[in-house]
């Protein structure tokens, strides 16, 4: 079978096609055949090696994906062959608190991501997927669907009537406004771009702040909800975001911390932490429970994953590109069945 896999190092120039041998299951286990799959910025970080260079090689990219069940092994009963699936991010994250041995279990490093033909996985790491979507929406889910459901939903309790700051228009912010809006609440969205605030609207967005012109963009925050502040922030931004999201926040609001786009050290005022009363939270990814409780919510509102771009399993480093180039909208995607 075909895969794409980092191999003589890590760095974009390290990224190939290979020929493995197709796997089979063993007992409890299922065979995908892969379908689709996603980018995430952390894809980035480890392809472009700034994440550490911690995982062993070759390692195939890509924490996320869709799949048809082709086989099964001994003792499977959770799925059936034909059934379409998605692996769940954190192989051995199943359900309540994360736990230590849950987080190293995290798809596209350590493990083997889904860039490849066939992927062999415990039938506990995946998940059935809402009818409605395609294979590319579906190969949305696992990360950032699910950190965004995770955030807003498993932490914040989100609420009709509530408002949220999200931060640019990436993978994470776009499922978060569209998990806001389903849950009824008030969304404040920034970008870079204008035209990208417009598709946001059409998404849902009530308001809508260009953080490139406006940078203070705290002010804007505290005039459209008159000085109260937002109930959460899905902080995505990092270096150049957490003292706005800060100064944004509610008394006793909720600053999910995810991730850090713009630079990993934040000069933090601990005295705003204190007047605030804010809880701050990091977030990794979440568990399958949620994954099932989120693909409810998406199949109940017929939430459609807003897919970016698709392109083919031999796009190399061509997909990555253009993620770091910053001007997707949404998920960028590979189609694996072609
Ligand atoms: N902790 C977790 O479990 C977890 C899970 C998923 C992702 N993450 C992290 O979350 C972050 C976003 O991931 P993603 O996959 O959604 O990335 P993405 O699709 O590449 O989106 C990143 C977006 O960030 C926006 N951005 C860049 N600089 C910004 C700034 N200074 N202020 C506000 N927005 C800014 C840009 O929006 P515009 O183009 O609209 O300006 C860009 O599209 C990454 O750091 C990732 O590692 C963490």
């Amino acid at each position: 079978m075909k895969a794409m896999a980092l191999q003589d190092g890590f760095g974009l120039e390290n990224l190939k096609p290979l020929t493995r041998e197709t796997p089979e299951p063993g007992p409890g286990e299922v065979l995908l055949k892969m379908r689709a799959a996603s980018l995430n910025y952390r894809d980035l970080l480890i392809a472009e090696d700034r994440y550490g260079g911690r995982f062993k090689l070759p390692l195939v990219p890509l924490s996320d994906g869709c799949g048809e069940v082709a086989a099964v092994g001994e003792g499977v009963a959770r799925v059936s062959v034909g059934d379409r699936v998605a692996p769940i991010f954190f192989q051995k994250w199943l359900a309540g608190e994360a736990t230590l041995e849950g987080l190293v279990t995290s798809m596209g490093g350590p493990l083997d991501g889904c860039w490849q033909e066939y992927r062999v996985l415990s039938e506990q790491g995946v998940v059935k997927v809402p009818e409605h979507l395609t294979d590319a929406q579906v190969a949305c889910l696992p990360c950032a669907g699910l950190t965004a459901w995770r955030a807003l939903v498993g932490e914040g309790h989100i609420k009709a009537g509530d408002t949220v700051l999200l931060q640019g228009t990436g993978g994470v912010s776009i499922f978060a406004l569209q998990f806001a809006k389903a849950a009824g609440a008030e969304v404040i969205i920034t970008s870079s771009s204008d035209e990208k605030l417009e598709r946001a609207k059409a998404l849902g967005a009530d308001h809508v702040v260009n953080y490139a012109k406006t940078p203070a963009t705290s002010k804007k925050v505290r005039e459209i909800t008159n000085g109260r502040g937002v109930d959460q922030v899905i902080e995505v931004g990092g270096q150049d975001t957490l003292k706005e999201a800060l100064k944004s926040i509610r008394l006793g609001g909720r600053i999910s911390v995810i991730g850090n786009v713009s630079g990993n050290t934040a000069d933090l005022r601990i005295g705003a932490v204190i007047a605030t009363r804010v809880i701050m939270q990091g977030i990794s990814v979440g568990s399958r429970a949620d994954f099932e409780a989120m693909n409810r919510a998406i199949a109940l509102h017929k939430i459609e994953p807003v897919v970016d771009t698709v392109m083919p399993f031999d796009a190399g480093r061509a997909a990555f590109d253009h993620m770091a180039a910053g001007k997707h909208f949404g998920k960028i995607c590979i189609d694996l069945g072609a």
